[in-house]
């Protein structure tokens, strides 16, 4: 048993990381077995469930939808708001019940959620019936778990460490067209209200080389489009031997001739000349940019530990606007932090007004435990919060829709992802500026990019028709 320690999870030493193969069981005892997977959190955590999806299918298991033909069960957990417990322990409801009749179930919960103190004294405590918990720093180790899964105690694995890097771990991709490639791990920036850093330990960076292969040999498969993942990928390679940015990283990646490339989260604050230059220079980089501001206040912003001001993220937001041709800009902003006023909520309104953003994720302030911003002074109540969000959803979504209307009559290349759930005579994909089309297109364009005539425009999506040339 090994339980989380917050306190170890701040902990950031030198110590070097250590890259090791990734170790991969496999066996007969679930042979003929179904797994319910279930993913709750970012685009990492996300590819984190691809991970263990293909854990699962070495063992024999094959995927199922419904919870009660299950025979394990796995929630890929995430922390980053009180909200995202909230769906878990909803979910356990479920799984209690259901064990009830069903002992035999094996119940699996990983991710974030895993890496916290209070959740993992709640499981033991109130949920003895889960039977393995493993955190982000072990996800390799949920086939050797399983296999003793047998023996119906609680099995508590997570690893409260700066972490290392693990190469050549196999993946269930979900998309045979888009894929995720990790580049660099964890994070270091310890905005006050984040879990983050406490969930996922140290930025390490991957080496150059195995980012550029992997992204290779999902080109050879036919996949047309990547996307860098870090908590921060502007970091990347600052902590490696041999120091490389960001932006030779994307070169790189550029020249490797995939047709899209796309990368998340652009942390503000050390985002260089060069990474504009080089998205710029090619086409194959797409002109999108999920650049967060959190907040429009400096102060608050000082509070939050973001490291820039109001002032330096608009010169970088217009640098960027100006010299990456037709480039959207999407953000995340967090209102009713402690001490958040009505006039720093108005400084926010003002950048959002200045800004236009394309899209954003908006999000009302939820204290973390173990985070500094959990312990500060907070006496906005509630309704004032959600009445900001409000206002603030309302001038995100304007804006949000007048960037779709500015594409009507447009031709624009669109990478078709499938079918539209909706309507089985459309398709949906993605513009190059990562605005979401359903287009009126035979089936046989799905997996190309093909040219859209952009008809009509909601707040978060766009319609559309073939416009005859297929790319590729
Ligand atoms: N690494 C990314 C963010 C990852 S979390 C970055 O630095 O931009 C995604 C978003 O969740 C954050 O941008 C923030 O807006 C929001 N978020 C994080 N912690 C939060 C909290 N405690 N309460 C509310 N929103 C939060
Ligand atoms: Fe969290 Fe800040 Fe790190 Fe983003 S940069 S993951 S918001 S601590
Ligand atoms: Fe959630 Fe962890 Fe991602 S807290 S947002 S799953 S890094």
């Amino acid at each position: 048993m090994n339980y989380p320690d917050l306190k170890k999870a701040r902990i950031r030493t030198d110590k070097e990381v250590e890259y090791k193969e990734n170790p991969m069981v496999s066996g007969t005892k679930f042979l003929e077995k179904k797994y319910f997977l279930r993913t709750y959190g970012c685009q990492m955590n996300e590819h984190d469930g691809e991970q263990m999806a293909s854990i699962l299918e070495h063992l024999g298991m094959s995927a199922c939808d419904d919870l009660e033909k299950s025979d394990v069960i796995v929630l890929n957990t995430c922390a980053i708001r009180e909200n995202a417990h909230d769906k878990v322990f909803g979910y356990l409801g479920r799984i209690k019940h259901l064990k009830k009749t069903r002992p035999d179930v094996i119940v699996a919960i990983g991710g974030c959620m895993s890496q916290e103190e209070g959740v993992v004294e709640n499981l033991k405590k109130h949920h003895p019936y889960v039977n393995i918990v493993f955190g982000t720093h072990n996800i390799h180790e949920l086939g050797s778990m399983l296999l003793d899964a047998a023996s119906e105690k609680q099995d508590i694995e997570v690893y409260s460490i700066e972490g290392d890097v693990y190469e050549h771990i196999p993946y269930k991709r979900a998309s045979e067209i888009t894929a995720w490639v990790n580049i660099i791990y964890g994070c270091d920036k310890f905005c006050t209200y984040c879990i983050v850093p406490y969930t996922r330990g140290k930025e390490r960076s991957r080496h150059l080389d195995e980012i550029v292969s992997e992204v290779e040999a999902l080109k050879n498969r036919g996949y047309m489009e990547v996307t860098l993942l870090g908590q921060n990928v502007n970091a990347y390679g600052h902590d490696l031997k041999e120091k490389v940015e960001f932006s030779e990283l994307l070169e790189a990646v550029a020249k490797t001739g995939i047709p899209r490339i796309r990368f998340v989260t652009s942390h503000p604050w050390n985002f260089t000349d060069k990474m504009i230059e080089v998205i710029a220079k090619y086409d194959n980089i797409m002109p999108y940019i999920h650049l967060p501001l959190q907040s429009g206040s400096d102060r608050i912003l000082k509070l939050m530990g973001r490291k820039y001001t109001k002032n330096e993220y608009l010169d970088l937001f217009h640098k960027m606007k100006s010299q990456i041709p037709n480039v959207s800009i999407t953000t995340d902003i967090i209102v009713g932090f402690p001490g958040e006023t009505e006039s720093d909520f108005e400084s926010t309104l003002e950048v959002v007004e200045e800004c236009k953003f394309d899209g954003a994720f908006t999000f009302i302030f939820s204290p973390r435990e173990g985070t500094p911003a959990a312990k500060m002074k907070d006496d906005t109540p509630l309704e004032e919060k959600e009445e900001r969000l409000k206002r603030l959803n309302e001038r995100i979504n304007f804006y949000s829709k007048e960037s779709n209307k500015r594409l009507v009559g447009h031709i624009t290349p669109v990478l078709v992802l499938g079918e539209s759930e909706k309507d089985s005579t459309k398709v949906y994909g993605y513009t190059d500026t990562m605005k979401l089309v359903n287009v009126k297109a035979p089936k046989n364009t799905i997996g190309k990019i093909i040219d859209v005539k952009i008809t009509d425009a909601k707040s978060f999506s766009l319609d559309g028709e073939i416009n005859e040339k297929i790319h590729s």
